[in-house]
């Protein structure tokens, strides 16, 4: 995946990989992944958006017989590579590809990742459909994005963007389509579309909220047929 003409990492990139990275050496995502009771030994395992390798790196401590992931960002995809190959992590091929059109056949894999994509996702429907498609039955789907609450978290610091989230996800809701990344999400809705599509709901967590509402869910289902 090496790429030397690259433009320079936005500061946006830069600060969440700085940030994706704090969190693996500090064990947050080990800890999550614990959490969800996700146990990827000997399996083989897709992470869609993986971003910068974080969670591919925590989940590489399990030994998976196969780990891939999947993002569009091709800078997202060198840093990846080069953090993943510095820790010598075995079995593991990344691609580039939409979470909406996976290159993969179907009931390939036995885990499927997808954590904070889907609200960067033109439909949930149609991403939790593609990643539903490549998992076997029985197979485990991991999943999280930004709620209601999310925006409250950085009302000081970004202005208005959190209130243009509020409108963007509002007119998703009236209109089906997402205008812009970022639009927030309803666990609810994101389980009640999973058991629609034959997944049973085995874990909901809820770690944060602001003012009584979810700021991220996290969501494990098994893929039932
Ligand atoms: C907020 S980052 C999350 C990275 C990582 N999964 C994590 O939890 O830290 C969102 C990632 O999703 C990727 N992404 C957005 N839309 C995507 C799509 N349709 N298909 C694949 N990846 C996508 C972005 O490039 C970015 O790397």
């Amino acid at each position: 995946m090496e790429n030397n003409n690259l433009p320079a990492l936005t500061k946006w990139q830069a600060a969440y990989i700085e940030n994706a990275y704090r969190e693996l050496e500090t064990g947050i995502t080990r800890k999550r992944i614990e959490e969800l009771g996700l146990d990827a030994r000997g399996k083989a395992v897709l992470d869609v958006g993986c971003g910068p390798g974080n969670f591919l790196v925590a989940v590489s401590e399990d030994k998976p017989k196969l780990l891939v992931g999947v993002d569009l960002d091709d800078q997202f995809l060198t840093v990846a590579q080069a953090e993943l190959s510095r820790r010598s992590v075995k079995n593991l091929m990344l691609v580039k590809a939409s979470g909406i059109h996976l290159p993969f056949p179907d009931g390939f894999f036995d885990i499927v990742t997808c954590f904070l994509v889907l609200p960067h996702v033109p439909d949930d429907r149609t991403a939790l459909a593609e990643l539903g498609r490549v998992l076997k039955a029985n197979g485990v789907l991991a999943i999280s994005g930004h709620d209601k609450g999310f925006p409250l978290r950085y009302l000081k610091r970004l202005k208005f963007k959190p209130l243009l989230m509020y409108l963007w996800s509002l007119l998703y809701a009236v209109t089906g389509k997402k205008w812009i990344r970022n639009t927030l999400q309803d666990y609810r809705k994101i389980c009640a579309c999973l058991v629609e599509m034959g997944f049973i709901v085995d874990q909901i967590a809820l770690p944060r909220k602001s003012f009584g509402l979810v700021e991220t869910y996290r969501i494990k289902a098994i893929k039932a047929k």
